[in-house]
């Protein structure tokens, strides 16, 4: 037999139990809310109606003929890899160094390989798996075509290809076309690109 008091014990427990997980209804009063920092104040959420302004609305549009600081963008060159004329910039305008050209070796294998191959041989494992295969960037009109078409590409996309300026900002985009140059120049190289030394190590 079971003692009373431990029976009120266990009664009381459940009891405890059973409340402690009753959650999920509806109820008037506010939470308690004890220390309240500032989790509620008088704010607009974005789109909100606001009866403040004239047009009722709490997004308010830039002030005309303003530009928002770091939104200027004034080097198109670099920004949209035209020029003035709206043709593609022939040279990549950021200075190509080893670090730049290793930074876009890291966002190439990231960002392009798993489509285009880490040689850009358009055998990546995407492809490997039913994705529609992109062209060899080793083919002769890929060689030719300018630095800014390349930036254009993976900044608007082309065709089948999607674009990918949200996951690679402006910097990023010119290290993968100068590391693009590379690869292309890598698959396509004559003995006279490689350093004197070094010659007699490759068999032709
Ligand atoms: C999801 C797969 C995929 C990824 C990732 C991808 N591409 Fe592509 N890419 C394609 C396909 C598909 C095409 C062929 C588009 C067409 O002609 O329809 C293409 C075409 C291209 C071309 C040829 C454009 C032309 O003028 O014909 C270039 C250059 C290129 N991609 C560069 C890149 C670079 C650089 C990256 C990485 C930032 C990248 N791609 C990432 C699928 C991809």
């Amino acid at each position: 037999m079971l003692k009373l008091s431990k029976v009120i014990f266990l009664t009381l427990l459940s009891v405890f139990v059973l409340t402690s997980c009753y959650r999920g209804q509806p109820k008037k009063k506010p939470p308690i809310h004890l220390i309240p920092d500032m989790d509620s104040q008088p704010r607009y959420d974005a789109q909100e109606y606001s009866s403040f302004f004239q047009d009722g609305s709490t997004m308010r549009t830039p002030i005309q003929g303003t530009v928002a600081l770091g939104e200027l963008k004034e080097d198109i060159a670099y920004h949209q890899g035209k020029d003035e004329r709206g043709n593609f910039v022939k040279e990549n305008p950021v200075p190509v160094t080893l670090p730049v050209l290793r930074r876009g070796q890291d966002r190439f294998d990231i960002y392009c390989a798993p489509c285009h191959g880490r040689i850009g041989d358009g055998n990546g494992i995407v492809v490997k798996r039913g994705y529609l295969p992109p062209p060899t960037l080793h083919q002769d009109r890929l060689r030719r075509i300018e630095d800014g078409h390349m930036y254009d590409v993976i900044k608007n996309g082309i065709r089948n290809m999607p674009s990918y300026a949200h996951q690679i900002p402006v910097d990023d985009r010119w290290a993968i076309t100068a590391y693009i140059r590379a690869l292309q120049r890598s698959q396509n190289a004559a003995i006279d690109d490689v350093p004197e030394e070094i010659r007699g190590k490759i068999k032709k």
